[in-house]
């Protein structure tokens, strides 16, 4: 009998060469993203660094099938996202996907207990246990105050407890510790590390390199394109690719 650890398993997300441009008033498109190759293994934890304007959220946005690509393939667990009906995308993304925003994007009528509970709703799923879930961020006794009665870094608490609970294939996270003092990340990023198991992954976005050492792998962006690649990064590994050196385990 093969040995089930032996046994390759299908990647979670596959993209190939992925091309997104914008259109700019009067002048030519601005490229953004130049021929990306991305593969996230399940189970694992995948960071992406680099410059501001390098292409991250661009990036994120277009692997989690927020934006369209302009060429290239993205395929999640099989499925060709960037061949998908808009219906189909965005059955997939409430299935099986969660996305933290850079800017948290709580619903402002609900309370924090109900954005929590929204995702599970939705896909007409049992509402998680909300309280347990804001509890696990940190925010107990704050499941009934609405986002604007909480500080920019309890509405991105919230907004992790919101994609956590409801347990997608997926967590694409945005700089999920961006609005957040160094426990209380440390802790977030405890919770991200946790997602990513079994079949399970998560693709961290962040200018944070402790944040990004704490992932399986790291590839770093420059001008919308992969230019180094590190397996079990550290956070001085990941600065020397930053700044262009090529630290040993890199791939350029
Ligand atoms: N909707 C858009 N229209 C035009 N240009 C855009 C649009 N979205 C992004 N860009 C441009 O694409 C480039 C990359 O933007 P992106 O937000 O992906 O960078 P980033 O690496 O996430 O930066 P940061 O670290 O500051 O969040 C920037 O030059 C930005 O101006
Ligand atoms: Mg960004």
């Amino acid at each position: 009998m093969t040995d089930p650890a032996l046994v390759p398993m299908a990647p979670m997300l596959i993209a190939r060469g992925v091309e997104k441009s914008y259109p700019v008033r009067r002048a030519s498109p601005v490229t953004v993203l130049r021929g990306i190759d991305v593969l996230v293994r399940r189970g694992e934890m995948l960071s992406i660094v680099g410059p501001s304007g390098s292409g991250k959220s661009t990036l994120l946005y277009c692997l989690a099938g927020l934006e369209r690509v302009d060429s290239g393939e993205i395929s999640l667990g099989g499925t060709r996202v960037d061949a998908l009906s808009q219906s189909r995308l965005a059955k997939l993304r409430r299935d099986r996907l969660g996305f933290v925003f850079q800017s948290y994007n709580l619903i402002p009528s609900l309370s924090a207990g109900e954005n929590v509970a929204l995702p599970a709703r939705l896909r007409g799923c049992r509402a998680p246990d909300a309280a347990a879930a804001l509890a696990a961020v940190g925010l107990s006794g704050h499941a009934h105050k609405r986002p604007g009665e909480l500080s920019g870094g309890q509405q991105q608490r919230v907004a992790i407890a919101r994609v956590l609970a409801a347990r997608p294939e997926v967590v694409f996270a945005d700089e999920p510790t961006g609005a957040l003092d160094t426990t209380t990340g440390a802790q977030i990023l405890d919770l991200l590390r946790a997602h990513a198991s079994g079949d399970r992954s998560v693709v961290l976005v962040t200018h944070d390199l402790d944040a990004a050492a704490r992932a399986d792998r790291t590839l770093v962006l420059r001008d919308g394109a992969v230019v180094a690649e590190l397996t079990r990064p550290s956070a001085g590994g990941i600065l020397a690719a930053l700044h262009g050196a090529a630290p040993s385990g890199a791939v350029a």
